[in-house]
């Protein structure tokens, strides 16, 4: 093993020079004028596959963005890892509060700040690496890998659920690794064992033929971005308990060990507010806040637009209004029939005055991975070996949807080890990663592969 890892801690100036490469790439998934770019992110990562030996590398055409695959079987007895990594990106907007340019990898104080950097392309070339390490040195895997890489992950993965259902022997596994998750704190390894899913929804409100002068006709028409507000503000109380109807109907109350496994992990409500400078936490009463922030459901508008927004002031009653809201689901809520609850809801509350379109975009299910699965724990201990600090089990608010479709078509649990952190500023300006985590997630990963075949029972 100390080959792989000697190998790992001697190249891993390279391995940042690749890595950064990647992150050049403008491979935003959710703008189409971008899409030669996420195409070249794709045939970057290809090659690259093939370069440091794996199999049947392919780069499989969809409707949308490339999913690429590849693979490496040693042996049919051993444990098959299938690893699963998005090189696609978020938009780099609002693009002037970047401190540097967000396609141009900058290393600051052992950072690197990209988009991408964290979420998800440092963090799953990690296992690029560590798999690399084996092959280069000529190691023996000591499990079968594959890969699968997709280019959609931050559009809601539109092609790969078809994908995976018609290449369900070329992904065939004992489990997925993933990497695109956060670690408790630094120097804090930590397993993500729950994510939330999403329904995410679109309201448009219509008024008047035209944009009015709001002195002639404000108080005889509605306003649409009046009734919007509105709306908006009858669907969550004042502490944020939604209110649509039926909305709790499957939500999987806590436990008593759930809640004990909540309070055992170290958090500061102060720090959490100091880091986001802010003074006062907002949520549901009766749930703490890593409760509050991954294991109940919650809705958030995340724009909202209709009127004049440039500068100064313009007397102007809007004919339209608009808002995109995101509901985080927990188990056993459905997104489809959230969505439609929403959608019966909102045209339930709203005015007869305007007109109301509610659009369901993209959505995915919750999911809770069974702790006493031998990849958890080898996952733990691999962690452990590496960052000198025992693991940590938590479960998180953001959404990997795949991952509920891996287990629902394949069968197979997920392993969430993450290695970014929450000042990594995933989707914000000026996302980065560490560098020291990068080398250490390589290390991990080598380690976890190594470990895998006598967890299996
Ligand atoms: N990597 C994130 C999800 C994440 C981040 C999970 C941090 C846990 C901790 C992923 O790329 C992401 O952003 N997912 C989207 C969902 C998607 C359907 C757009 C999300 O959670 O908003
Ligand atoms: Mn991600
Ligand atoms: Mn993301």
């Amino acid at each position: 093993m100390s080959t792989v890892q000697d190998y790992i801690d001697n190249n891993i100036e390279t391995f940042k020079e690749e890595l950064f490469q990647l992150l050049r790439i403008e491979s935003i998934s959710t703008d189409s004028s971008k899409k030669d770019e996420v195409r070249k992110a794709a045939k970057f990562l290809s090659g690259h596959l093939e370069e440091i030996g794996l199999d049947d590398v392919t780069l499989h055409d969809t409707d949308g963005h490339p999913i690429v695959t590849a693979q490496k079987i040693v042996d049919p007895d051993l444990p098959t890892v299938l690893i699963y990594g998005h090189y696609d990106v978020q938009p780099p907007d609002p693009e002037e509060l970047w401190n540097t340019p967000p396609f141009e990898p900058t290393v600051k104080e052992g950072r690197v700040y990209a988009r991408g950097s964290s979420d998800d392309k440092g963090q799953s070339f990690t296992h690029v690496k560590s798999v690399a390490a084996y092959l280069q040195t000529d190691t023996d895997l000591p499990v079968n890998v594959k890969f699968i890489l997709e280019g959609e992950e931050e559009i809601g993965s539109p092609n790969l659920i078809p994908f995976i259902k018609d290449h369900q022997d070329l992904l065939s596994c004992d489990m997925v690794l993933i990497s695109d998750t956060a670690m408790f704190g630094e120097d804090q390894p930590s397993i993500t064992y729950g994510l939330r899913g999403l329904a995410y929804m679109e309201v448009h409100v219509t008024g008047p033929n035209r944009d009015l002068h709001s002195g002639v006709f404000g108080g005889a028409v509605e306003n649409p971005a009046n009734a919007l507000a509105n709306i908006i503000s009858k669907l969550a109380d004042e502490n944020g308990v939604i209110q649509i109807d039926g909305f709790y109907d499957d939500v999987e109350g806590m436990t008593s060990e759930m809640r004990d496994a909540y309070s055992r992990l170290p958090h500061s409500d102060s720090s959490y507010m100091s880091d986001l400078g802010i003074t006062e936490l907002h949520g549901e009463k009766g749930y703490s806040t890593l409760e509050r922030a991954s294991a109940r459901p919650t809705l958030d508008v995340n724009g909202i637009w209709g009127g004049y927004q440039k500068e100064g002031a313009k007397t102007v009653l809007p004919s339209k209004a608009g808002a995109k809201i995101s509901m985080r689901l927990v188990p056993d809520q459905e997104p489809d029939k959230i969505a439609k609850l929403f959608k019966e809801y909102v045209e339930k509350i709203a005015p007869e005055s305007v007109n109301i379109e509610v659009k369901a975009h993209h959505g995915g299910h919750p999911v809770v991975i069974d702790l006493e699965f031998y990849g958890l724990k080898a996952a733990a201990q691999a962690f452990e070996d590496v960052y000198e600090k025992e693991a940590l089990f938590s479960r998180e608010g953001g959404s990997i949807p795949i991952v509920a479709d891996f287990k629902k078509i394949l069968g197979v649990n997920s392993i969430l080890m993450g290695f970014g952190l929450t000042k990594d500023a995933l989707h914000s300006p000026n996302e980065s990663f560490s560098l020291k985590d990068f080398h250490r997630g390589i290390k991990t990963s080598a380690r976890f592969f190594e470990l895998l075949p006598d967890y299996r029972k």
